[in-house]
């Protein structure tokens, strides 16, 4: 499966760590965080982005069955935790970004949300239900943004997700807007109901396409609604934000606690930063490989990611620029990039982010439990994780992803050497071809 002798284990019962970590309420406000995006969110990335400034990270939804197939191992040199499917990793983290991290799922049932939930509830911080893609992966089953239009359904997913979850997971809802204002609030005004701790909206319709701009100023409404119901949760807008400084535009334009950012963090993981990396060919994509070989992320995985690299150049020509990019398109694996890399380990990088990240770790979160948080949760059942199997996850032939989404990285020992690049967007291993219709 890998290079390395994985330990396998179920999730912790009773992990034994020095104090209690958790989310607050005031985590996902004045933020700037990482979206959710299949593939492209990879643990690398999610790593990048956390060590330049993102306050919270969503990892790539996850289908509710998916995950409870799924095979936990430990990675005893790195640390990562991959949730393995039978063909590949469903989905990959690591301790170190557990106190930022929130797991999102894609569910159209609340009793396998709840498995799903607990599942990984001892790796992640909080779960976000996806109410929002439209591709037909997720809304043939009525996930995604089918949940938009079956209201009673989405609620009762977050519902029993709040119900069944303890305290400190918080638990939080992605939604589009509906083509209606009136309709938004109103389905807005049953979600915040539920006891959700924070409502990302994505300020783009069901139909419509990334390339067209997102209607953000639909959005102070929204806000001041959910303030007028006197619930003291977190809105979070998404949609064309593109980096730390332009979250402060979004910010003023919209009242939104928060900002989520997608696409510009695909491109560079540093955007969080106020000063994001530059010349990204030199300054991010050797760190970057260096990083993902050590944590075992599958080699195709990385080689996408690194495609959608796209940044300024400043001190690098474009002969030098061309020479990496080239470098990496035309490489089947690690080894072929030997000469863009340098040192090979990875663990002095991995170093630097696991420092960067602990550095905040300590002024984020508090020991105490918040009593906010604590009141959100009407029921706090410290269930086991599920052991029960569900019945196979089968995607439906036709669609654009013959696996559930997830980390996307195929396990080593059973992936072909002489894979196909991906890097055009075209394999059907990659769930979001082009042209691209975002969640
Ligand atoms: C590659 C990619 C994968 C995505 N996967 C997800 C996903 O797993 N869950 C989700 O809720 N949205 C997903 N989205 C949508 C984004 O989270 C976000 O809502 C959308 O891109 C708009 O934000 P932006 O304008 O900052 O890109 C994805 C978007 C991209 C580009």
């Amino acid at each position: 499966m890998s290079r390395r002798t994985h330990s396998v284990s179920p999730s912790p019962r009773n992990p034994k760590r020095a104090r209690i970590e958790h989310l607050l309420l005031e985590n996902f406000k004045n933020g700037v965080v990482l979206a959710p995006m299949v593939r492209s969110g990879a643990l690398p990335t999610r790593l990048f982005a956390l060590k330049h400034g993102a306050t919270l990270v969503w990892g790539p939804e996850t289908v509710d069955k998916a995950i409870l197939h799924a095979e936990r191992v430990v990675d005893p040199v790195t640390g990562v935790v991959s949730y393995n499917g039978k063909s590949k990793a469903i989905w990959m983290t690591h301790p170190v970004e557990k106190p930022y991290l929130i797991y999102q799922i894609g569910s159209a049932d609340p009793e396998l949300a709840v498995q799903a939930a607990r599942t990984v509830m001892n790796d992640i911080s909080g779960v976000d239900l996806n109410c929002g893609c439209p591709k037909p992966f997720s809304t043939h089953a009525g996930m995604g943004a089918a949940l938009l239009t079956n209201p009673d359904l989405l609620c009762s997913i977050l519902t029993a997700l709040r119900e069944a979850m303890p305290p400190h997971i918080t638990v939080t809802a992605k939604i589009r807007l509906l083509p209606s204002q009136e309709d938004t609030l109103e389905l807005v005004e049953r979600i915040v109901n539920t006891g959700i701790s924070a409502l990302t909206v994505h300020c783009r319709t069901r139909n419509m396409r990334d390339r067209d701009r997102a209607v953000i100023e639909r959005l102070r409404e929204i806000v001041d609604f959910v303030k007028g119901m006197g619930k003291d949760i977190a809105v979070i807008e998404n949609g064309d934000c593109l980096g730390a400084e332009d979250a402060n535009r979004v910010r003023e334009a919209t009242g939104a606690h928060s900002v989520m950012i997608a696409r510009a963090a695909e491109s560079n993981p540093s955007c969080f930063s106020s000063t994001p990396i530059v010349d990204l060919n030199k300054n991010l994509i050797p760190s970057y490989l260096r990083v993902a070989k050590y944590l075992d992320n599958h080699w195709s995985l990385t080689k996408f990611c690194i495609s959608q690299f796209k940044g300024t150049s400043v001190n690098s020509t474009k002969a030098e620029e061309k020479r990496v990019r080239e470098a990496v398109i035309k490489a089947r694996s690690y080894d072929d990039v030997k000469d863009i890399v340098g040192e090979w380990t990875g663990e002095q990088d991995f170093k630097e982010i696991v420092q960067a990240i602990e550095a905040r770790t300590s002024e984020d979160h508090s020991q105490a439990p918040d009593p906010a948080v604590d009141s959100l949760s009407r029921s706090s059942s410290l269930s086991q994780t599920e052991t029960e199997v569900a019945d196979e996850y089968i995607t439906p032939e036709g669609t654009q992803n013959p696996e559930p989404p997830g980390s996307g990285a195929p396990l080593m020992s059973d992936f072909p050497r002489d894979i196909p690049a991906i890097i055009t967007g075209d394999s059907p291993l990659t769930p979001t071809p082009a042209p691209r219709l975002t969640a």
